[in-house]
């Protein structure tokens, strides 16, 4: 049976930077610019699809325990990113929206990230950025949250619009490149009721046609929401 539900909100884990950057002998920084280039392509991608949200794994709060020039060189390509993308995203009615701690991260770089989700803010398009992000941290923000706000007790509906992403639905699929098994602690409210779709193929190879074969993929899935 094909899937009634319009598809308008993806995520990718974007996995397989380091490993794309070993098989050419390089440095794993070389992945990442060449994961930084792939981002924006599927990204805009998405957008001429039509599909409505975009969330993306960018820095995990883990991620901190890698060697800190590999850390300086993912920061440089988010700074870099900004710096040259800011008219494309515009012109593409994309509003970015960073999602997870801003504790950690250096204030010229924060000044940035506010810069930019000011330039875009309000447009029809939105791009989460999850960086320095953790599913568990996000959850427990949203409860103590609610928690400050005087609740005593909390509803499923009150940690939805507590999350990061309360502004968009949960996503329908979550991508995950570098063919690994797991969310690594991504978005775990919101993938509730996420079709998952892995592949093997390493985050710099991802092209947009690989996005159409999850699509795809997703169409023919039966979401059943645990009904018959
Ligand atoms: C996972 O691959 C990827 C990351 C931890 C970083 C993702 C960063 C980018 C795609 C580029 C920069 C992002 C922005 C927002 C411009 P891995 O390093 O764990 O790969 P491996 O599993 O092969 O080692």
């Amino acid at each position: 049976m094909d899937n009634p539900s319009p598809l308008s909100h993806i995520a990718f884990i974007m996995d397989g930077n380091g490993r794309w950057a070993a098989k050419r002998r390089l440095l794993r920084e070389y992945g990442h610019k060449a994961g930084a280039d792939t981002f924006r392509r599927i990204v805009n991608y998405c957008g001429e699809i039509g599909i409505k949200y975009v969330t993306v794994y960018a820095f995990s709060t883990e991620n901190w325990k890698r060697p800190k020039r590999e850390v300086d060189a993912i920061f440089d390509l988010l700074c870099r990113y900004i710096d040259n993308y800011l008219p494309e995203l515009i012109e593409r009615n994309v509003s970015v929206r960073f999602i997870g701690e801003k504790r950690g991260i250096k204030t010229d770089i924060l000044d940035k990230m506010s810069l930019l989700e000011e330039k875009t803010n309000g447009f029809e398009k939105k791009l989460f950025i999850a960086l320095n992000y953790g599913g568990r941290a996000e959850i427990c923000g949203a409860v103590n949250r609610l928690i400050a706000e005087g609740k005593t007790t909390v509803t499923e509906d009150d940690i939805s619009s507590h999350v990061y992403t309360s502004e968009a639905p949960d996503p329908d699929l979550i991508v995950r490149t570098g063919g690994e098994y797991r969310l690594s602690n991504f978005l775990l409210w919101q993938a509730a009721y996420a079709e998952l779709y892995i592949t093997d193929t390493l985050w710099p190879d991802m092209t947009p046609h690989d996005v159409d074969l999850a699509i795809e993929e997703y169409k023919r899935r039966n979401r059943r929401y645990g009904g018959l």
